[in-house]
Order: C-alpha cells, then structure tokens, then sequence
C-alpha cells in the first residue's frame, strides 16, 4: 500500500534519479507521477530518452553534450519548481560534477538526488532496447558503464536498490525521503 500522505507537501521540489541506462528511472518516474497524482500531488516528468528527442535533440553523448543535456534539463526543471510544479527527472548523469550542477541550477533546497543503483549486469542482462548488446559489439561509442564512465553519487539524498526490491516499495522509500528531507530543511 503505497503511503500516500507522503506527497502532500506545497513546496515544489525536483526529484533527480540518476542511474546506468535500464536502470528504472523512467519506471520509477511514471510510478511516482501515478502515485503522487493518487494523493493530489502532481509531479511532471523530464526523461533524458523523451527530452533528447526534442529540446535536447542535436546532442550526443561526449562529456561536454552530457553536461549541455544536463544543464538544459536542469534548466527547465528550474522553471517549472519556480511555476509551482513538481519535478521528477530521469538522467543517466553520469558526472557528478554535472549533478553538482544541476543542483546549482535548481537550488539546493529544491532538489533532492536519488540514485538508482541497479548494477551493471543486471541492466544489461534486461537491455530493453538492446543498446548494451550493440555497445558491446563496438557499434555504440561512448555507451554508459561499457565504454563511457559512470561516477556514483556519494552523498544522495536516497539510494534505491531497485533491482532486489518492487517498485511499490522504491516509491515508498521516496515518498519518506521526500517528507525527511523536507522537515531537515525547514527545522
Ligand atoms: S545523459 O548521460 O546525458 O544523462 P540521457 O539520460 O539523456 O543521458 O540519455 C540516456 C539514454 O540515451 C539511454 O537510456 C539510451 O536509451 C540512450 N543512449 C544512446 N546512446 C547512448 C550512450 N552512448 N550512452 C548512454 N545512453 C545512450
């Protein structure tokens, strides 16, 4: 049963889940959206896979597009927690300084960083778009945890073991980090 009075907070705030491509960030995005519009508490979603087809398309995936990609999305989340809208974002984010950055953009207070640390093997043995495949078959250069580095966050606000746990039990986690973090903040 998810604990939906968990979500009911006025301050806007961005959610960022960092993690390997396959990870679910994307999953846990929706599942948040779902479960926080149950308790009358909207997120929006800002998904790298969606946003490189539109306001970030034109980049690839070199250090300095990553960080461009980053900031961009850093940017519009900004907005939007400045238009009162919850933000939840789904990046790989590789850099911790990029990370760093975004919580620069956004502001410290509203941004809370959660890493989905599902490992390695386990994102590819699910490659859902058979990137992991193509990359270990040198078609992908610069692909994520193969050839490309991922740096994990050192200091998250939450580390989400989502691969040995459901998702229900994820957003649980989330909806009381999310009322922890808030009452720190506040005190
Ligand atoms: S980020 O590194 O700049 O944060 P982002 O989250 O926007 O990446 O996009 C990652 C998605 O792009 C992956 O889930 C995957 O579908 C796709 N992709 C394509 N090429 C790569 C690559 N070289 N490295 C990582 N992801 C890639």
């Amino acid at each position: 049963m998810i604990e939906a009075d968990a979500f009911q907070q006025p301050r806007p705030l961005t959610v960022w889940f960092t993690g390997l491509s396959g990870s679910g960030k994307s999953t846990l995005a929706q599942a948040l959206v779902a479960h926080a519009q149950f308790s009358k508490f909207s997120f929006y979603v800002l998904d790298g896979d969606v946003l490189r087809t539109g306001l970030c398309s034109g980049l690839g995936f070199s250090a300095a597009d990553r960080r461009e990609n980053i900031r961009r999305v850093a940017e519009a989340a900004k907005l939007l927690n400045g238009a009162g809208v919850n933000v939840v974002c789904a990046l790989i984010s590789p850099a911790g300084a990029d990370r760093e950055m975004a919580a620069g953009i956004i502001g410290g207070n509203n941004f809370m960083e959660v890493y989905v640390a599902t490992p390695l093997t386990v994102c590819e043995s699910r490659d859902p778009k058979g990137l992991y495949k193509r990359a270990r078959a040198g078609e992908i250069p610069l692909f994520t945890g193969i050839n490309s580095p991922y740096e994990p966050p050192t200091a998250a606000a939450l580390v989400l073991e989502n691969s040995t746990q459901s998702v229900e039990d994820s957003i649980n986690q989330i909806a009381r980090c999310i009322d922890t973090w808030r009452s720190k903040q506040f005190e």
